[in-house]
């Protein structure tokens, strides 16, 4: 009988701890940059907009290798945020939400990633849910 109460003393704390860690846990982004999250309708559209807007201060190959420095294992919603508030760096947030996604999506297709077909949306929930990846990647043609 003693012994039953020990058990089942034991197996409650174990799930109360095991609860209480699930709690804490903070959100861990469930896609990668690498599972195809813009379309390469995306990335084109941002290509062109990168070449009105942005290439006049950056290059894409420049550009790629800092990205990859500063981003990789971050929530992408951070490199969105980063641009929408703060580029072009003589009209900081003049692009419109489109755009700012559409320019994103260029610039991990300059990182080496590649496109699929659910495409990249500005949601913020969305965004923090992808994480920046950079294994296995391979340089892409600008
Ligand atoms: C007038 C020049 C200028 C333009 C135009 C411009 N940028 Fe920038 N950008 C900068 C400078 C300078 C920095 C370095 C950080 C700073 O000084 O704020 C920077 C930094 C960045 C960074 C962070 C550093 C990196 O390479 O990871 C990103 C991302 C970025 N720019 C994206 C863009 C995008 C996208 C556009 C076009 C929509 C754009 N920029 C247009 C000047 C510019």
């Amino acid at each position: 009988m003693r012994r039953g109460w020990t058990t089942l003393i034991a197996a409650c704390m174990l799930a109360c701890v095991r609860q209480g860690s699930a709690q804490q846990a903070a959100p861990v982004p469930s896609r990668s940059t690498l599972d195809g999250v813009f379309t390469a309708g995306q990335a084109a559209a941002g290509r062109k907009l990168y070449g009105l807007r942005c290439r006049s201060c950056h290059t894409p190959e420049g550009h790629s290798a800092t990205i990859k420095a500063k981003w990789s294992g971050r929530p992408l919603s951070e490199l969105f945020q980063y641009i929408s508030e703060n580029m072009p760096k003589d009209n900081p947030g003049g692009l419109e939400p489109d755009e700012d996604v559409q320019t994103l999506a260029y610039l991990l297709q300059t990182t080496g990633m590649p496109s699929g077909t659910g495409g990249l949306s500005g949601d913020e929930a969305e965004l923090s849910a992808i994480r920046f990846d950079t294994l296995g990647m391979r340089e892409a043609k600008p």
